[in-house]
């Protein structure tokens, strides 16, 4: 089976998928956020603005001096053609929510950080890809392929930032990225197999 129909078959099955498909539909369309806050590219809460989701979400969670940078507060879906907010990637909270209970979307980028990922990296990714095409992806770059079932977006991308650490990235930078990384995993697995070897110098 090929990748393409692998994907495929990962989209359309899946119980996880669907429901999150539904989340993240269903509250896109919920949403109701001001517009003056949504044109520009920097995001800023605004306390008296009670009906935006962004402002809800952002009471709690203040980033790099109270601003979300990135690019996606200020595009529209392109499935429903509303302003993108927090819950467009991350969902909607529970009531149980500052317990740390798996609600929304927690992206985990640092794959070796050695903590156990609440979401695996397809649901993860799932996110990403209701609005961004596998095939899109792979023009933009081939690598996007290799990896879409097996490492978080969130590995290189980084969408709070203003600068997405890929943005503009150079040719040296990137094959630095490749290399470290698969370099780092390479060492890991050659130390787990001397690991699982017993020792002949002990005897
Ligand atoms: C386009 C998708 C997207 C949108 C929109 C988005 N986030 Fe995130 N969020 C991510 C990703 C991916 C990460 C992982 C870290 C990163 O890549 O920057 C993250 C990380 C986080 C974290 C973990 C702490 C941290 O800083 O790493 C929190 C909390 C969070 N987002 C809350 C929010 C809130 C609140 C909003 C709205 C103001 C929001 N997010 C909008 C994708 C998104
Ligand atoms: C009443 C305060 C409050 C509100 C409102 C709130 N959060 Fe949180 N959020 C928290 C606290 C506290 C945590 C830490 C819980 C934990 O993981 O132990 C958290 C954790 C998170 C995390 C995981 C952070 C990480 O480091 O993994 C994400 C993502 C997140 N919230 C997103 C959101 C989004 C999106 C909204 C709006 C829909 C939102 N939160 C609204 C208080 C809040
Ligand atoms: C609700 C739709 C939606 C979701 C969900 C979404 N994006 Fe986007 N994203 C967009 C739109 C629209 C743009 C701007 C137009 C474009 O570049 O395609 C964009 C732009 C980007 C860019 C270019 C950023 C820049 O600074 O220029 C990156 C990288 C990106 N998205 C990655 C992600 C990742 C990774 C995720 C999942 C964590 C994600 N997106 C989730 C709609 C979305
Ligand atoms: C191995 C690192 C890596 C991973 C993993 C990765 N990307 Fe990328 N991505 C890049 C690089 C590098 C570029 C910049 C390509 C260029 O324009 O030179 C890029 C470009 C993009 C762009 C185009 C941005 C623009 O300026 O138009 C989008 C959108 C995007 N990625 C989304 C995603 C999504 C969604 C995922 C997860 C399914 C993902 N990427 C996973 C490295 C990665
Ligand atoms: C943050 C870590 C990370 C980065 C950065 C990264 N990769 Fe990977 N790559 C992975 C992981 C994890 C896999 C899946 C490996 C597996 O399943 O054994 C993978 C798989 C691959 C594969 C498929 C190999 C196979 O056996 O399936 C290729 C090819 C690849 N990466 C090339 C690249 C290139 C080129 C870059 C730089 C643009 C890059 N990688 C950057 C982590 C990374």
């Amino acid at each position: 089976m090929n990748f393409y129909a692998m994907l495929k078959k990962w989209l359309l099955a899946g119980t996880a998928i669907t429901l999150f498909a539904f989340t993240f539909n269903a509250t896109a369309d919920n949403a109701t956020p001001n517009a003056s806050s949504n044109n520009t590219l920097t995001y800023q809460p605004q306390l008296e603005n009670q009906r935006d989701p962004n402002q809800y979400c952002a009471k709690c969670h203040k980033f790099n001096n109270q601003q979300f940078h990135g690019t996606h507060l200020s595009q529209v879906s392109p499935n429903t053609g509303k302003p993108i907010t927090c819950v467009s990637c991350h969902g909607k909270i529970s009531e149980d929510h500052r317990r740390g209970v798996k609600d929304v979307m927690r992206f985990h980028g640092d794959i070796f950080d050695g903590k156990k990922p609440m979401y695996t990296v397809q649901e993860q990714n799932q996110v990403c890809f209701a609005c961004h095409q596998p095939e899109k992806l792979r023009e933009k770059f081939w690598a996007h392929d290799v990896h879409a079932m097996k490492l978080p977006c969130a590995s290189c991308h980084t969408l709070h930032p203003e600068h997405d650490a890929m943005q503009d990235i150079q040719p040296k930078q990137r094959v630095k990225l490749c290399v470290d990384c698969h370099g780092k995993q390479q060492a890991i697995r050659e130390e787990k197999e001397k690991a699982k070897q017993p020792s002949k110098d002990a005897q």
